[in-house]
């Protein structure tokens, strides 16, 4: 068993008025990739928000509880927001590469964390388009815009660009979604190497795809953790009849 990378306890969460996350308890395992899955609204994107405190961004959120990462509570005073995205990167929905050469899109971070050294640079952006398993079908053309690539190279340059500050963690929110079919074969690929040295947590909409790429799933109803089991358990004889209902498409 894999140490615990992410321990969330007493978790809630409100938007204004509107309780959104329910009392989560969940032990995310370390190099091991967890999805959350649930119905539209269930609160799937909010959670994985907690974890690198994006939702501090979005006015009237209330968060109580703990979120423990290597022993810190990451919403203690003293957490220094910046470098906790930094531990804990971000790869969205919808491909969101800037307006810049494939280039700076990777090395962005790193510079904006101070570094300017060329050579390091270098190897910094060689190194995360090969983790991002772009590399061979960029490196001649580095310096072209990357509004230019394929939808699915862009995500591939999102995740390099999210590798390139050595994070621990990444956060995937339905990462897949807006890709073709072979694209979308390319990113679980990504997902499955990766997994060996960083902790992955993925919302999908796509059952399949929790069931191919994770080790754990959660199910998440109406801001309600229903159940949090091995991938393989859950899909196949899961503890809850909720769980039962929404794997075999009888709601959601
Ligand atoms: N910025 C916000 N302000 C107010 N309410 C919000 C905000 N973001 C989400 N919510 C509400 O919180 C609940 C959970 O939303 P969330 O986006 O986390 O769901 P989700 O499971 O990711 O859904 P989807 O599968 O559609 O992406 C919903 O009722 C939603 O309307
Ligand atoms: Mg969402």
């Amino acid at each position: 068993m894999n140490p615990t990378a992410i321990s969330v306890k007493n978790l809630d969460l409100y938007y204004g008025e509107k309780q959104a996350l329910k009392n989560i308890h969940v032990d995310i395992d370390e190099r091991s990739v967890t999805a959350l899955i649930g119905p539209s609204g269930c609160g799937k994107s909010t959670f994985l928000r907690t974890l690198n405190r994006m939702n501090d961004l979005i006015p009237n959120v209330r968060i109580e509880g703990q979120i423990l990462i290597k022993d810190t509570d990451i919403y203690s005073d003293e957490v220094d927001v910046e470098m906790l995205r930094k531990r804990v990167g971000m790869v969205f929905q919808a491909p969101n590469p800037f307006p810049k050469s494939i280039y700076e899109n990777v090395a962005y971070g790193p510079r904006i964390h101070g570094l300017n050294d060329k050579k390091k640079l270098d190897e910094i952006v060689e190194r995360s388009l090969r983790g991002a398993a772009l590399w061979d079908e960029v490196k001649d053309r580095l310096k072209d815009r990357a509004t230019g690539l394929s939808g699915g190279q862009q995500q591939r340059l999102c995740i390099a660009r999210a590798l390139a500050v050595e994070p621990d963690i990444l956060l995937m929110d339905e990462p897949t979604s807006a890709l073709d079919p072979i694209s979308t074969l390319k990113v679980e690929e990504l997902v499955q190497e990766l997994k060996k040295n960083y902790t992955i947590v993925i919302v999908t909409h796509n059952m399949q795809q929790a069931a191919r790429i994770s080790d754990k799933t959660a199910f998440f109803l109406n801001g309600d953790l229903i159940e949090y089991n091995d991938t393989d358990k859950l899909f196949s004889n899961p503890d809850h009849q909720q769980t039962e209902e929404y794997i075999t498409g009888r709601f959601g």
